[in-house]
């Protein structure tokens, strides 16, 4: 365990996901081995209004712990207010996203557009510090652009401003989501930090997490796409840090029951018809690589009551069984497959 602030904090989390990690989806992940889970980002305007939809973007369960809360902000007063009104029985943690390189947000000078301005990003920073009695953390990206890489500098300041941790994922705002993660800027962070930092950046399976820990240095990597439709990929990644050897996938009844209790935990929480169409992404990550089911993924884009999506699962099986020889998932995770 790491210490941030005087919070336990495991060497593998959840990363947070937009549109992703939700209750269900943290819940799951949970259930097969991850010690800790963010919310996906809130608006810390949005919180201020208690939207119907911020609510259930940020809402939990008992069990749903240890959480952290990660908040977008740009105005010191309105994160004062937000962070006002989060419940320290709730969460665990609160981050500022410092890193997501969506035009929507960034052009209101939130996420990554916070690399471009890091007195202002320290400014908020100090407010966090100041306001809250949870640790504070700050994710950042390794820079805006490629000719202004800026995180060993950013993340200075973050510690100066008195956050507790770092997350950086080691690619610039320019390069989104796709291209070569800089393991070199996480390693110069680390080196440079007394608090600890936490990486991210094709965390996709475990011999790219355990690279992750062996070129930077980094005290915890945080899995993000690598947990699609693979909730597995904590306690395999576990197994891998201490033996070497990575465990054989789970056989495809495993899959189909898993399917179907992210899918019941979705209509639980959305109701059937939103559960459902919120689930078909899923679908399609859960049966990434096997055989045979292209068709059902494509008609599974279609299902709007859980019964199609139930008989949709069911034919994962027959569909992989009539492909040829298999039974069980392909050893990679699914970003890799
Ligand atoms: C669909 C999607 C949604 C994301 N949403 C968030 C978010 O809400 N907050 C955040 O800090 N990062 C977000 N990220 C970034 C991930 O947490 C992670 O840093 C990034 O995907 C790199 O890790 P990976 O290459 O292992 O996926 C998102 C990424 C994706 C693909």
């Amino acid at each position: 365990m790491i210490k941030i602030g005087c919070l336990d904090f495991p060497r593998l989390s959840l990363a947070p996901l937009a549109g992703i990690s939700d209750l269900p989806f943290r819940m799951l992940n949970r259930s097969y081995g991850c010690r800790f889970a963010f919310t996906e980002m809130v608006s810390a305007r949005s919180l201020t209004y208690q939207s119907r939809q911020t609510i259930r973007m940020v809402s939990t369960a008992c069990a749903d712990r240890p959480l952290g809360i990660q908040l977008l902000a740009e105005d010191g007063d309105v994160l004062q207010r937000a962070l006002a009104m989060l419940s320290e029985n709730v969460y665990e943690m609160v981050n500022l996203n410092a890193a997501c390189p969506v035009e929507k947000v960034t052009k209101k000078g939130e996420g990554a557009a916070l690399m471009k301005n890091p007195s202002k990003l320290a400014s908020l920073l100090r407010v966090m510090a100041r306001n809250s009695s949870l640790p504070v953390t700050v994710k950042i990206r390794s820079g805006w652009e490629e000719k202004s890489v800026n995180a060993r500098d950013v993340a200075l300041y973050a510690q100066d401003a008195g956050v507790h941790g770092v997350f950086i994922h080691g690619r610039t705002r320019e390069q989104r989501y796709a291209g070569a993660v800089d393991y070199g800027v996480i390693r110069r962070i680390k080196e440079a930090l007394d608090i600890p930092v936490i990486a991210s950046g094709d965390a996709l399976s475990p011999p790219l997490i355990k690279r992750m820990f062996d070129e930077t240095g980094c005290d915890g990597v945080t899995i993000a796409r690598g947990a699609l439709g693979n909730p597995w990929i904590f306690r395999e990644t576990e197994t891998f840090l201490e033996t070497g050897e990575i465990p054989s996938r789970p056989a495809l009844q495993e899959l189909m029951q898993v399917m179907t209790s992210h899918l019941d935990m979705c209509c639980d929480f959305y109701g059937g018809t939103a559960g459902t169409t919120l689930f078909r992404k899923f679908y399609s990550w859960y049966t990434k690589g096997l055989p045979g089911v292209k068709p059902l993924r494509e008609t599974a884009f279609h299902a709007s009551t859980r019964e199609q999506m139930v008989r949709l699962i069911r034919q994962v099986e027959e569909a992989a069984a009539s492909a040829g020889p298999g039974g069980s998932l392909s050893p990679t995770a699914p970003g890799t497959r």
